[in-house]
């Protein structure tokens, strides 16, 4: 059996590495890895390969920063040639990226089986070109490995039910992997001491390039960082944004994004975190950490039962300062159930695929 691994953005390769870790166990499947290329920095894209020991991929389409359909269009055409010449059984997508839904337009067009991994999340926020993704990839699937019991509901409400498989997170998978195995220096790097910062990210299209959202995040966080240490492993595009609007921020430190030993050595040691991402969202869980989480809504509402991740919608400075001010004072003692699975997830996702009869 051949199966194209299908990558391209940050959380894509956390997601990947332990599928392609299975895979490798398993001599009946032939993996071949295929990068986008939608991440191509090398902090958001090599390093992570390097570090999680994910095989080089045979292809990289190389297709770079674009707008969304330009972007999508272009994996859709160079990922079709691919899978006419390798003539795989199937292609595995993740989560909610461009990439995903490139990889399952190509896979269903060249008639070949989709797995899609992470599906069935919604945030019923259709602003979000993450929430169209995931909710066309789904359609488009032909197995739906589901992390969580809300996320096979949520499919059940849209009438799919077919071939959806409750199977954990990979991501926790990763997580339960790595965390043990690596702790960076990065706490000394920094000046940093246990419980004693904040770890900041932003990087959605919604926080980063509407001037108001942007600005009040960074307005609360550089007042916020007169008391604690604010840590802030920038994206590209936001630090992009900041500089655009003339953001002032000049309490918080700024670095480069981290590598993923390095970002969970200091989710690990932080004092709460503060982010828009929803993988971080989940790994703050899974570390048993405050989150605080700058939007509207999360597509991981598990993660808000015993308020262990509470939303903070950047719209209102005033109520965004009382939020984080609050929690910057409060020790947490953070309660967390097996939402997410056993760590297991990729083992039962290659064994439903080796299975699969249409
Ligand atoms: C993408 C995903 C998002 C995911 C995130 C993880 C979509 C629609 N969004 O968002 O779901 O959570 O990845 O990080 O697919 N850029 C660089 N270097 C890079 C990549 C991007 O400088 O290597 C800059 C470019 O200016 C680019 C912008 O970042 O236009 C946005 O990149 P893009 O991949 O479109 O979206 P992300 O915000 O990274």
């Amino acid at each position: 059996m051949k199966i194209i691994n299908l990558v391209g953005a940050r959380p894509q390769f956390i997601k990947a590495a332990p599928i392609s870790r299975e895979i490798k166990k398993n001599k009946r499947i032939k993996e071949i890895i295929v990068h986008s290329g939608q991440h191509y920095n090398k902090e958001l894209s090599k390093n992570f390969f390097l570090e999680l020991n994910i095989p080089t991929p045979k292809y990289n389409l190389n297709v770079g920063s674009h707008d969304h359909p330009t972007q999508i269009s272009k994996i859709i055409l160079k990922l079709v040639k691919i899978i006419k010449y390798e003539k795989p059984d199937w292609i595995i997508v993740y989560g909610d990226t461009n990439t995903t839904l490139a990889g399952a337009i190509a896979g269903n067009r060249s008639g070949i089986k989709i797995a899609h991994v992470e599906s069935g999340i919604r945030s019923y926020n259709n602003d979000m070109p993450e929430e169209i993704n995931r909710v066309l990839t789904d359609r488009l699937s032909n197995v739906l490995f589901c992390p969580t019991i809300k996320a096979t509901n949520n499919l059940k409400k849209e009438n799919i039910k077919d071939n959806v498989y409750l199977v954990g997170d990979v991501m926790f998978d990763n997580f339960k992997y790595y965390i043990k195995k690596f702790n960076s220096n990065i706490l000394n790097e920094l000046k940093l001491k246990k419980n004693n910062y904040v770890l900041l990210t932003i990087h959605r299209s919604q926080n980063t390039e509407i001037e108001k959202r942007l600005s009040n995040i960074i307005y609360c966080v550089n007042n916020l960082a007169k008391s604690i240490k604010i840590i802030f492993p920038v994206h590209p595009r936001t630090l992009k944004y900041i500089k655009y609007f003339k953001i002032k921020s000049d309490k918080i430190i700024f670095v480069n994004p981290l590598s993923y030993k390095k970002l969970i050595t200091l989710l690990k040691n932080c004092k709460f975190v503060a982010t828009d991402s929803g993988g971080l969202q989940k790994e703050a869980f899974f570390a048993k950490k405050q989150c605080v989480t700058l939007r509207n809504e999360t597509e991981w509402p598990e993660t808000l039962e015993f308020n262990n991740n509470i939303l903070c919608p950047p719209d209102n400075r005033k109520n965004m300062s009382l939020i984080l001010s609050k929690i910057s004072k409060k020790n947490y003692n953070i309660k967390t159930k097996k939402t997410f699975g056993n760590g297991n997830s990729a083992k039962k996702i290659i064994k439903i695929i080796e299975k699969f009869k249409t």
